[in-house]
């Protein structure tokens, strides 16, 4: 599965489809995108054009390793290929498949904080069900029912980073697994992405002239091969007002398991 390509300023003129040595894993919301996008102005770096679910859908898993290698970029032998999936996080299995493929894969995660990721999260859900024409309900209503936090809603759960966190800490040592500030990747994405770089162990080629901040999204957009961009319309959407009383019960909630998680990843974050 090899093409001939004539490029002068590749070390090895050939290509090839590799399965991917770094995988953004999640989470969902937590700027997934972002941080593919701008990794791949990278010329080091390639990426998976899709969300490739292989490891949390268990439809895909079965088509097996040859179905997933297939569809990634293809590459130089120098080239560190990415996939992100962000149900990977939170999915059960996606840690031990994972690790049955390659137990040295170099692991991302971009977080939030996880009232700011669940009022995200509501609203690409709130989008979507729009568009379907399908009834939507105000946040307050998903988050409180009965007079009690929901915490069977599925954006609350997502962001229990210590329990989805300790499910990874059973097959990858810590040291394998970086985590990005999402909160720092939007104010002042190369900062994070430096630290990608050295993560990955690849040469500083990410810089300031890769971004500039465009007003009207109010949000960094990039700059690279002579082109400029934004993100899709759907990343960085005005959020709701949220009642303070329901803010500060999530709040609340979520403080002890970020505790927990800090202590599981020997890092503190900026979170409420
Ligand atoms: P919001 O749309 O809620 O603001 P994901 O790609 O994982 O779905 O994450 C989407 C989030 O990426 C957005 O959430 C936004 O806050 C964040 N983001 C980070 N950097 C961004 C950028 N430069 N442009 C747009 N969104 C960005």
């Amino acid at each position: 599965n090899e093409t001939e390509h004539n490029s002068p300023q590749s070390q090895s003129s050939i290509t090839s489809q590799m399965i991917p040595q770094s995988i953004i894993i999640g989470v969902r919301k937590g700027g997934t995108r972002a941080l593919l996008e701008m990794l791949d102005i990278h010329p080091d770096i390639v990426v998976a054009a899709t969300e490739v679910h292989f490891f949390d859908w268990d439809e895909n898993y079965v088509k097996g390793l040859e179905w997933y290698r297939k569809l990634m970029p293809f590459s130089y032998p120098h080239q560190t290929t990415i996939e992100k999936t962000p149900g990977y996080f939170t999915s059960i299995k996606a840690p031990e498949r994972i690790h049955d493929m390659n137990s040295s894969t170099k692991l991302l995660l971009i977080l939030r904080d996880p009232t700011e990721r669940v009022i995200s999260d509501y609203t690409q859900v709130y989008y979507n069900r729009l568009e379907n024409h399908k009834p939507v309900q105000p946040i307050e209503e998903m988050v409180i029912k009965n007079g009690v936090l929901n915490t069977k809603y599925k954006a609350i759960q997502r962001s229990l980073y210590d329990i989805h966190m300790s499910n990874w800490l059973r097959y990858f040592p810590l040291n394998q697994i970086h985590i990005v500030d999402g909160g720092t990747l939007i104010r002042n994405p190369l900062e994070e992405l430096q630290k990608v770089e050295t993560f990955l162990n690849i040469p500083a080629r990410i810089m300031t002239s890769n971004f500039y901040f465009n007003q009207t999204k109010g949000f960094y957009c990039l700059r690279s091969d002579g082109k400029e961009r934004c993100l899709h319309e759907s990343k960085g959407r005005p959020h709701p007002v949220v009642n303070s009383t329901v803010l500060k019960e999530l709040h609340t909630y979520f403080r002890e398991h970020n505790e927990r998680f800090f202590s599981m990843v020997k890092q503190t974050f900026n979170w409420h």
